[in-house]
């Protein structure tokens, strides 16, 4: 199975500098399916919503800067009263303070983790509609990315047969033939291969599309036509275009990426150093922005976001964090926790099964 991510990054017009904006690493389509569960929200006492709305005061004084980097941390008391024993009184109760998301402890990420996505796949969808819903809410609307290719045509001109064949009198042809060519005489009679003929479409924004066919009818170099990644050797007609821009004004790397069916890694490192590294190359694009973006419109509104999602937005927003809560997230998403130290392995070293490695390659 192959597919083009496109849109888990998109291009921005809205938001204000016209810069591109990640969607949290998240298909929009998961994003807009299904409802959302129980809130747990509700259940909450006054004290509690008391308590959380004076931090949340605190916080909105603060100077943009650190408001960006400040976000409530809620952990039972039970807990917190372990990690002090001088705050004994609060028993029973939801506890919140104020943390450096940047900072956060590996205890701290790991509850933070436990707690909203306990049920991983299920809490997960709630959890991406209350994100989605934060946005929403703002009027803040997401960037998409239309890919559309017209009268695609792929062509390669190769050697048939036993001609093809890498044998040694075959090299030594091909040699002369290709001096030969050079002054342009054309001896030898290559075939012209038509991978891809005439086609065209469209793959729209926030839908997960999936590409069939049998084997060689042109899939691979289909996604890499799109990803703007074809051979260079090969003869191409017709024009792909993302958003209306054809592919010499557009830079597809920022917002498509073509994950090969092979799975590159380097077999000694762990899944979750490998997330991590691929983490920090990526970059968090223009989450940044749009979180102060964000930030801004709800001091306006005077919306109070919930602290879960807030905290989570800032800390996967945050650049050059070397082991971040979108590692955590994402082991845990992709049932990867149970192998996170497990190193990825290769054909001389035993590492996770075929599956993990799957689920590695395509987060990286
Ligand atoms: N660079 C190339 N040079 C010559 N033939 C190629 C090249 N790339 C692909 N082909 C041929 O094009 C056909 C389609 O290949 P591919 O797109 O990989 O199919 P699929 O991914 O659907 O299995 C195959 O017959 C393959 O041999
Ligand atoms: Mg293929």
């Amino acid at each position: 199975m192959e597919k083009v991510w496109d849109s888990g990054r998109r291009m921005s017009r809205s938001i204000g500098r016209g810069m591109g904006v990640e969607t949290w690493g998240v298909d929009e389509a998961f994003l807009q399916g299904g409802g959302g569960g129980g809130s747990r929200r509700g259940s909450r006492g006054r004290a509690d919503d008391d308590e959380e709305a004076l931090r949340w005061a605190a916080i909105e004084r603060l100077p943009t800067y650190s408001r960006m980097r400040t976000s409530i941390l809620q952990a039972e008391a039970a807990a917190a009263a372990a990690a002090s024993p001088t705050d004994g009184a609060a028993e029973g109760k939801q506890q919140y303070k104020e943390v450096d998301v940047r900072k956060l402890a590996v205890g701290e990420r790991q509850e933070f983790i436990e707690r909203v996505f306990r049920v991983a796949e299920e809490d997960n969808q709630r959890f991406l509609r209350k994100l989605r819903d934060r946005i929403d809410r703002v009027g803040i609307e997401l960037p998409t990315v239309e890919v559309r290719f017209e009268r695609l045509t792929v062509q390669a001109r190769c050697h048939v047969g036993s001609r093809a064949l890498p044998t040694l009198l075959n090299a030594a042809r091909n040699i002369a033939e290709g001096a030969l060519g050079l002054l342009g005489v054309r001896l030898g009679r290559q075939a012209t291969l038509t991978i891809l003929k005439d086609i065209s479409g469209a793959v729209r924004p926030s839908r997960m599309t999936l590409l069939l066919g049998p084997p060689s009818s042109g899939k691979t170099t289909l996604l890499l036509a799109l990803a703007g990644k074809l051979d260079p050797s090969l003869a191409r007609g017709g024009e792909v275009a993302y958003n209306g821009f054809p592919l010499d004004e557009f830079v597809p790397q920022k917002t498509a990426a073509y994950i090969s069916q092979t799975d590159v890694h380097v077999g000694e490192m762990t899944v979750k150093e490998t997330l991590d590294f691929s983490a920090r190359c990526q970059g968090v694009g223009t989450k940044y922005d749009l979180l102060t973006e964000l930030a801004r419109r709800e001091k306006e509104a005077g919306i109070r976001p919930e602290p879960e999602v807030d905290l989570f937005m800032k800390a996967t927003s945050m650049e050059g964090v070397e082991s971040s809560l979108q590692t955590d997230y994402t082991l845990r998403i992709l049932g990867l926790d149970i192998c996170a130290d497990t190193i990825v392995g290769d054909q001389m070293q035993r590492g996770i099964s075929g599956g993990q490695k799957k689920r590695v390659t395509t987060e990286r």
